[in-house]
């Protein structure tokens, strides 16, 4: 499978390094996986027959530096239209246009590639559209990683419940802001927590999509659109960030609680109601467990009820793997690659 990777920044270069360690494990499962460009904002480097992943890292690192293989100025969405790839795997910045990772999304599934993404901006934008693009060309969009890293939410509710209603949803979701308020409830202060997750590669590349509860909700959005209702927005997501949760901590303090950035997801009478706050969590909560930049969900079924699920977050490299996992699921579309 001929692989385009488009941004290689933290999820780009782990990726990278993850598909080079894992090569013979891969190739074990039956998946033979080619990297056939990829590019940064500056350029694009492709090889037909699979580049040497990693040289592409130690060049990057170089700042691509004397290396000719490296076509500066050849975009990103050139390397789409142009080259031959089978999957196209696009992590550039989450912005609130989602450009340009929509444009990159769009000119992939237009030439029936399939799109892996961890890419929130494009599926806050355009999950509708992007969909029923696909559909039309009948190639896949995946999206894992987009919310919760390596946590399987889409691929544990369409699988695992495939029975059931999803009626309400609440996670904590966005690991920066976790670590800082838990940091923040032993005593430190705003500014080096954030400073600590931003030197992590956890933070958002505009970390004030973080803290201002931006990156949370794009997530909810998109789980949003995902099971309730086709054409969610961020203007429908009521937002309260971070910046100001001092006064709302020793509150909790006071009652022996604790405080979370919680998203929130209800379905109600034909409507879907979103929100992301600050919220006091109980101690006995399974929420106030839920500390450092790991992440979690309640997830609210008819018949199965209450569900919760969470994951530690030990870095970037579990969201590559997330996006690792969506590739692979590409190679066998039909079984999961261990029941081969
Ligand atoms: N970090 C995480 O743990 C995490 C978790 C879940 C989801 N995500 C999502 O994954 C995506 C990537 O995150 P990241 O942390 O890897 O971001 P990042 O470190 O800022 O890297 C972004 C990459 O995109 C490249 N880029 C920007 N504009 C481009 C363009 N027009 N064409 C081609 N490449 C372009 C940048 O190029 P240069 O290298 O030249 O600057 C860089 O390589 C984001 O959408 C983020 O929301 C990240």
């Amino acid at each position: 499978m001929r692989i385009q990777v488009v941004g290689f920044g933290n999820v780009g270069k782990n990726l990278i390094a993850l598909i080079d360690e894992k090569k013979e494990f891969l190739k074990s499962l039956g998946a033979s996986l080619k990297v056939v460009s990829v590019s940064d904002s500056g350029g694009t480097v492709c090889k037909k027959d699979g580049l040497d992943l990693k040289d592409v890292l130690k060049r990057k690192e170089d700042g691509w530096k004397g290396f000719k293989p490296y076509s500066e100025g050849y975009s990103a969405l050139s390397a789409i239209k142009d080259l031959a790839g089978d999957v196209v795997v696009e992590l550039t910045p989450s912005t609130p246009s989602g450009e340009p990772g929509l444009s990159h999304i769009k000119a992939a599934l237009e030439r029936e590639k399939n799109v892996v993404t961890a890419n929130k901006g494009p599926l806050v934008v355009a999950f509708e559209d992007l969909v029923n693009l696909s559909k039309r060309k009948h190639v896949r969009l995946l999206y894992e990683a987009t919310v919760a890293a390596h946590l399987p939410v889409f691929c544990m509710i369409e699988s695992c419940f495939a029975a059931d209603e999803l009626v309400r949803v609440e996670g904590i979701l966005n690991g920066t802001t976790n670590f800082i308020i838990g940091e923040m409830e032993k005593g430190r202060d705003f500014q080096s927590c954030l400073d600590h997750a931003v030197e992590e590669g956890w933070a958002e590349t505009n970390y004030s999509d973080d803290v201002d509860g931006i990156d949370a909700a794009r997530k909810t959005v998109i789980l949003a659109n995902s099971y309730f209702k086709r054409g969610a927005t961020l203007g429908d997501v009521r937002i309260d960030g971070i910046r100001n949760v001092r006064k709302t901590i020793e509150k909790a303090k006071s009652q022996n609680k604790r405080v979370k950035l919680i998203c929130n997801i209800r379905w109600r009478e034909a409507d879907v109601e979103m929100s992301v706050s600050p919220r006091l969590i109980a101690p006995d909560d399974p929420f106030a467990a839920v500390n450092g930049g790991d992440m979690a969900l309640k997830l609210f079924f008819k018949t199965s009820q209450q569900i919760f699920v969470s994951a530690q977050f030990t870095g970037v490299k579990q969201t590559a793997y997330a996006v690792l996992n969506d590739i692979i699921k590409m190679a066998f579309p039909t079984q999961a690659c261990r029941m081969l």
